[in-house]
């Protein structure tokens, strides 16, 4: 093998932060994560890239936010081996683009999109104003051997009228699947349908408000979640803690983030087991717009509200609530 051919095959090394963010899996510890913490990077080509900031990656999720500015778009399209993502939006108005198939998705603030694994996904920007979008992706952005960090290019990218148009083959049909108008608790895990399902026929879906399958959590305390995913790689919700809300002390079979979008909230972690419940002090953490936390699997959390506003938060939950 030539010294080109064997340039060509090294695969990349996985960069640092991936699994290890804020901390690598045997020193995993509730953190809260501030802005100052975030690790940055920039993804794509020169000229068509995304500027990302991971707030956490364990060895279960990842969660970023990234910034794509108006008229942009970004290149090569994300395609991921080893697990889902869903995109979340918080400012502007995307543009989801698989080049496979040529389908074209518009989605805007509050909406979501769920990619499958193995979904070839890009995201352009026809506004005027930036997207910020919050990334979610479980179980692994790369594999630890580097499988995965060469993202196999689209030869034919479908583009209608596209230079290669005559060049392709029929699409097969892609079955679409819509999310259940009967929604109940037996829908966790399967929302907004079932994962083996979505990654069979590859398809981009997006889920407006409406479309999430909302739950009250809690025996005596109650807090909402809706679910905008809940499958078997992970589970995300918008929280909402209402004015002098708290949400029941739990703890959960998989890592859990969460990034305030509104208001100030309250995290209260016990110190240990027997935390006395006639303490007078608490230890817990505040979390402001932006900032989030790492909660590892097992350790128990409670959400409080001391504002005169409803909170709201994302959370993801991975691979078990
Ligand atoms: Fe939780």
């Amino acid at each position: 093998m030539s010294n080109q051919q064997k340039q060509k095959n090294k695969i990349p090394p996985v960069p640092d932060w991936i699994g290890n963010t804020p901390f690598p899996p045997e020193k995993k510890r509730p953190c809260k994560i501030t802005e100052d913490m975030y690790v940055a990077f920039l993804y794509g080509f020169i000229g068509t890239q995304v500027e990302n900031h991971v707030f956490v990656s364990t060895d279960k999720v990842t969660m970023a936010e990234w910034i794509l500015p108006p008229g942009s778009h970004y290149e090569p399209a994300g395609f991921h081996l080893h697990g889902d993502e869903c995109y979340y939006l918080v400012e502007g108005e995307a543009t989801a683009f698989n080049a496979e198939t040529g389908e074209t998705f518009i989605f805007r603030e509050g909406e979501a999109m769920l990619i499958p694994q193995r979904t070839r996904h890009q995201i352009y920007n026809m506004t005027n104003r930036r997207i910020v979008t919050i990334s979610c992706l479980a179980p692994k952005v790369w594999a630890d051997d580097g499988m995965g960090t060469i993202i196999p290019q689209v030869e034919h990218p479908r583009f209608y009228k596209g230079p290669e148009e005559p060049a392709y083959k029929e699409a097969p049909r892609l079955e679409y699947v819509s999310p259940p108008t009967k929604r109940s608790i037996d829908s966790l895990g399967n929302w907004p349908a079932p994962g083996p399902k979505l990654r069979e026929t590859k398809q981009l879906t997006i889920i407006k408000p409406e479309d999430h399958l909302t739950l009250i959590h809690g025996k005596e305390k109650h807090v909402l979640f809706s679910f905008v995913v809940s499958n078997d790689y992970f589970h995300l919700a918008v929280l909402k803690v209402p004015v002098a809300g708290i949400s029941e002390l739990e703890s959960h079979e998989g890592d859990e983030v969460i990034n305030v979008l509104e208001g100030d909230l309250c995290v209260r972690i016990p110190i240990s087991e027997d935390e006395r419940m006639d303490s007078a002090t608490y230890p817990h953490s505040w979390l402001k717009a932006r900032e989030s936390m790492l909660i590892p699997e097992g350790v128990k959390h409670q959400y409080l509200n001391f504002t005169n506003d409803v909170v709201k938060a994302y959370v993801a939950i991975a691979p078990k609530l």
